[in-house]
C-alpha cells in the first residue's frame, strides 16, 4: 500500500522544479519539404471520437492508413525546432555531436531529466565522454511549431525536420552553437530512433552513426501497444496544460493547496464534506496513478498552456504509461510519476504513419540498437523470446542495414520501454557511449 509519504514526489512532479544547468535553449528555423500523406479527416473531438479512432486503427484486416489515404502531397513550410544544446567545458567536445531524438510521449527533457538531481541523464553521461548534445524537441511537438495533427506533422515531416538541422549542425549554420561538426550521431528513442535510421535510408551521408535505443524492425505488437495505451484526446486529459483552459479560477478556489500535502488533505476534506470517507492511500491511487492526476496537471504552473488542437492524443494515464513504458520494481516510482505529469501527446498523423519507415538503409557506418529486456512496443515483453534461435529481437533490425559496420544489438536487462526512467540507466548510458568510442566515433 501506498504510504503518505509517497505522496511526496507527486507534490514535488507538480512544482516541476529543476536545478540550473549550463545549457542553452534556442529554436533552430528550418525549411522543409515532405512528401507525405493527405488524409482524410475524422471528428476527434471526444475521447470517445479519439477511442473510435483507436478502434479504427486496430481492427482486424484493416489498414487504416491505407482506409485514410486520399492521395499524396508535398509539404512545404518554414517551421521552428526548440533545441537544448550541451556541451563539455574547456573547449572540447567540438568535433562531435550527438543530435538526440526523443520517442511518443516525452520532449527533449527526455536526454535530459532534472529529476534527483540529474542522476538519470543521459546528457551528463555523453558530456563525460567529451561529446556535446543536441537534443530537440520533434516537429509537432512541445516548443517546436506544432501543426495540424492530421496533415501536417507526420512522420516525414519530422524526418525532413530532423535532416534539415542535422545539416546545419555539419556547416556550423546554427548561430548559438558558432561552429561545424565533424560528425554528427544520431541517438534516438522509440519513435526518435525510427526517424534516426529514417534519416539514415533517405540521407546516408548525413549521418555518421546511429544508435536506435527502445527500437526494433518489428511491428508484432503494436496492437498490444495501442490497447494498452488507451488514446484519449489530449486536450481534455491534461486540460490546463495540453488545453488552454485557465488554472487562475482553480487556484483561487483552492489556494490552500499551494502549500506542501495540502493538496491530498484539501481534496480529502472536499470528499468528507461530500459524505465520502476515502484513507489518503486510496487517495493517493486514484490521484495519482489515473487521469485525476492529469486532470489538475498544470494548476500550479505560471507557464503558458500548450494548446494543441483536437487531433492530438495521448495515453490516458499512469497505469498506462506503466503498461507501455516500465518495468514494475525496476523504476523509480517519483521519476515515472514525473513522467506522466510532463509527457507530451502525439498527432494522429503521427499514428498513421510511423509504420511506413523504409525497410533498407544503405548507411555503411556503425549501427547499435539498444532495447530494454522487457519492452513491451518492440519485443512485447521480452526481448529474448524470440521463439526462433535469433538471440534477440531487436537483432533482427540488421536486415534493415546491410552495410552497417558493425551492426549491434544490444539488450539491456530489467528495463522496459523507458529505458531513461530504469534504475540502471546510467548503466545503459556507459554501454552506448563506450561504444561509440570503440566504433571510431569517439569525441
Ligand atoms: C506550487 O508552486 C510553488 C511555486 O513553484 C511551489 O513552491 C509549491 O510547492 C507548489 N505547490 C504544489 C502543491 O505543488
Ligand atoms: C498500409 O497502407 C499504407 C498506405 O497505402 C501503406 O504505405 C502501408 O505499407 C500499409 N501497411 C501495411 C502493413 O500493409
Ligand atoms: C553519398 O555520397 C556518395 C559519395 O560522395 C555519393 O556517391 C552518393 O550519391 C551520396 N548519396 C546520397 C544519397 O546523397
Ligand atoms: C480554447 O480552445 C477552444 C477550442 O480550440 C476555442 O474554441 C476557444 O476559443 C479557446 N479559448 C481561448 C480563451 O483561447
Ligand atoms: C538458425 O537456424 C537455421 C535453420 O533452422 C540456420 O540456417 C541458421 O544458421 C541458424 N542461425 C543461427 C544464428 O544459429
Ligand atoms: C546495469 O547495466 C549494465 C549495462 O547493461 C550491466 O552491465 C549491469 O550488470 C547492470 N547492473 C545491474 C545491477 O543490473
Amino acid at each position: 500500500m501506498a504510504s503518505l509519504t509517497l505522496l511526496a514526489p507527486f507534490l514535488v512532479l507538480l512544482a516541476g522544479s529543476a536545478a540550473a544547468k549550463s545549457c542553452t535553449d534556442f529554436i533552430i528555423p528550418v525549411d522543409i519539404l515532405s512528401r507525405q500523406g493527405l488524409f482524410k479527416k475524422v471528428p476527434l473531438e471526444t475521447n470517445l471520437d479519439v477511442t473510435a479512432f483507436a478502434q479504427e486503427l486496430l481492427r482486424n484486416g484493416q489498414n487504416y492508413t491505407a482506409t485514410l489515404l486520399e492521395d499524396y502531397q508535398t509539404l512545404k513550410g518554414s517551421y521552428k525546432i526548440s533545441a537544448k544544446f550541451c556541451h563539455p567545458e574547456g573547449g572540447i567536445g567540438e568535433s562531435v555531436v550527438q543530435l538526440l531524438s526523443h520517442g511518443i510521449g516525452f520532449d527533449k527533457a527526455y536526454w535530459d531529466l532534472p529529476y534527483n538531481d540529474y542522476s538519470n541523464s543521459y546528457t551528463d553521461a555523453a558530456l563525460k565522454e567529451g561529446y556535446s548534445v543536441l537534443a530537440i524537441d520533434r516537429l509537432g511537438i512541445g516548443m517546436s511549431s506544432h501543426g495540424d495533427p492530421f496533415n501536417e506533422i507526420q512522420a516525414q515531416a519530422e524526418v525532413e525536420a530532423l535532416n534539415a538541422v542535422t545539416t546545419k549542425l555539419r556547416k556550423g549554420e546554427v548561430p548559438e552553437i558558432g561552429h561545424s561538426f565533424a560528425k554528427v550521431i544520431h541517438v534516438g528513442h522509440s519513435f526518435g530512433s525510427i526517424q534516426s535510421l529514417w534519416l539514415s535510408a533517405l540521407y546516408p551521408n548525413n549521418t555518421d552513426g546511429l544508435v536506435l535505443t527502445g527500437w526494433a524492425a518489428t511491428g508484432d505488437f503494436t496492437s498490444v501497444f495501442w490497447a494498452g495505451w488507451n488514446m484519449h484526446s489530449a486536450r481534455l486529459n491534461q486540460p490546463l496544460r495540453f488545453g488552454n483552459a485557465s488554472s487562475s479560477g482553480l487556484l483561487n478556489t483552492y489556494s490552500a493547496w499551494k502549500a506542501g500535502d495540502a493538496l491530498i488533505k484539501g481534496i480529502q476534506m472536499v470528499l468528507n464534506k461530500l459524505g465520502v470517507g476515502l484513507s489518503p492511500d486510496t487517495i493517493w491511487e486514484d490521484i495519482a496513478t489515473t487521469e485525476v492526476s492529469n486532470l489538475i496537471r498544470g494548476y500550479n504552473e505560471t507557464t503558458t498552456p500548450l494548446d494543441y488542437a483536437s487531433g492530438y492524443v495521448s495515453w490516458s494515464d499512469f497505469t498506462a504509461n506503466q503498461f507501455c513504458f516500465l518495468h514494475k520494481g525496476h523504476y523509480d516510482l517519483g521519476l515515472g510519476l514525473f513522467s506522466e505529469a510532463n509527457k507530451q501527446p502525439m498527432t494522429v498523423g503521427e499514428a498513421l504513419t510511423i509504420g511506413s519507415f523504409p525497410q533498407r538503409s544503405s548507411f555503411s557506418g556503425p549501427v547499435l540498437v539498444f532495447t530494454g529486456r522487457e519492452d513491451l512496443p518492440f519485443c512485447g515483453g521480452d526481448c529474448l523470446a524470440t521463439g526462433t534461435n535469433a538471440t534477440s529481437i531487436p537483432a533482427g533490425a540488421k536486415a534493415l542495414f546491410p552495410k552497417a559496420t558493425p551492426f549491434e544489438a544490444y539488450i539491456q536487462p530489467d528495463t522496459a520501454h523507458g529505458i531513461n526512467a530504469h534504475y540502471n540507466a546510467t548503466g545503459a548510458y556507459q554501454v552506448i557511449n563506450s561504444w561509440l568510442g570503440a566504433h571510431g566515433l569517439g569525441a
